[in-house]
């Protein structure tokens, strides 16, 4: 028979609707077997800040697999390996507390960690695997970026708000004869872009896989109104880059997080189409709209399996994997290491790309 093990769980990173899901069934599942699981708030900050972890009982989980955001909160900042202090000079400087981390699950009698995160939150899972913690991951963005993943819960949640904002914005375009430039997320892939903007009928879609060509842009808005089509909508993601240029970056570092902030694209598309077609050219950013609202029910499925995955994956103790989404397998698991070595793009020739093409969009090149 399986021991009664005590198991915790965080959520670290950009939060993606679906993370609820993710906690309400770890949480049954655990209580179902006979095991007890509790919270971290906010990735490993609120470990390393010395609060009481969050027993999670059916009470507690009860009613959120329909809610956006994670009742645990998150971060992405809070790398316990790479934590920014300021010294006695004033001057910020980086210290290593994953052995505080160590410590502290070892204090709290804590068995195993369920780390649900992306891949920089799946990294520092997997460092502290490395030291000796028993961890099993949970993958989690909405760019649904992972490779060793078919597909991570958030995304779907994402591409339809995005979809549907998209084509919230085809009347007014219309009525005005204007461009809407519109930019979605996806900082190195352009999944959100390519589902949404095809979802969406829209006419040019630029991502960060195919650098583009802003004259080929402004060729497919003036054939467009050569045929009498006198409005366009274009969507942008926000890693996207122009042949022989660079991502649009807001700041390089920002608020202690590891990635530089991007933004700023969709602003520089729009401007760039008004001054080569003298067009009348608006752009605006969806933002974190796409990261909120209720998971559709295909991410709560994906979510509500993936959480149910990790308390077996735990019970088999197979530290290390992180649970994954393979056709035709189902869930299956996956060493960590391998899972954030590699990053799922869009394939230029793929058939997503080859579909808008012959649907008569532009991607910009
Ligand atoms: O990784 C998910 C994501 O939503 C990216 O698409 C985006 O670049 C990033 O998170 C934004 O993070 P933040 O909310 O910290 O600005």
């Amino acid at each position: 028979m399986q021991k009664p093990l005590r198991i915790a769980i965080n959520t670290g990173g950009g939060d993606a609707p679906g993370l609820n899901a993710v906690i309400r069934a770890a949480t049954l599942a655990s209580i179902r077997r006979g095991h007890e699981i509790f919270g971290i708030r906010r990735g490993y900050d609120g470990l390393l800040a010395g609060e009481a972890l969050l027993k999670l009982d059916t009470d507690r989980v009860r009613g959120i697999t329909y809610l956006g955001g994670t009742i645990l909160g998150t971060t992405n900042r809070g790398d316990p390996f790479k934590w920014p202090i300021k010294d006695g000079d004033g001057k910020t400087v980086i210290i290593d507390r994953s052995e505080e981390v160590i410590k502290a699950f070892k204090r709290l009698r804590i068995d195993a960690l369920i780390a649900v995160g992306g891949d920089g939150s799946l990294k520092i899972a997997q460092h502290l695997c490395e030291k000796g913690l028993n961890v099993v991951g949970v993958p989690k963005t909405i760019d649904n970026d992972l490779a060793a993943t078919d597909v991570t819960f958030g995304f779907d949640t994402a591409v339809a708000t995005a979809a549907d904002a998209i084509g919230k914005l085809h009347s007014t375009a219309e009525s005005h004869e204007r461009v809407m430039v519109v930019e979605v997320m996806g900082r190195y892939a352009g999944w959100i872009a390519i589902y949404s903007g095809v979802a969406a009928s829209a006419d040019v879609i630029l991502m960060p896989e195919i650098p583009y060509d802003i004259d080929k842009v402004c060729d497919k808005i003036m054939d467009r109104e050569a045929h009498g089509r006198k409005f366009a909508i274009v969507v942008v993601a926000e890693g996207a880059r122009p042949k022989d240029g660079e991502m649009s970056v807001r700041a390089q570092s920002f608020a202690g997080r590891a990635e530089p902030l991007l933004g700023g694209i969709g602003e520089r598309v729009a401007r760039e189409i008004q001054e080569r077609t003298g067009k009348e050219t608006r752009s605006l950013v969806l933002g974190h709209l796409q990261r909120g609202g209720t998971p559709t029910a295909r991410d709560r499925i994906i979510a509500l399996r993936f959480g149910t995955a990790a308390v077996e994956a735990v019970e088999a103790g197979a530290f290390g994997t992180m649970v994954a989404l393979q056709r035709p397998s189902g869930i299956v698991r996956v060493p960590i290491a391998e899972a954030i070595a590699q990053m799922k793009r869009v394939n230029p020739d793929g058939d997503e790309v080859r579909t808008a093409r012959d649907l008569g969009i532009s991607v910009g090149d």
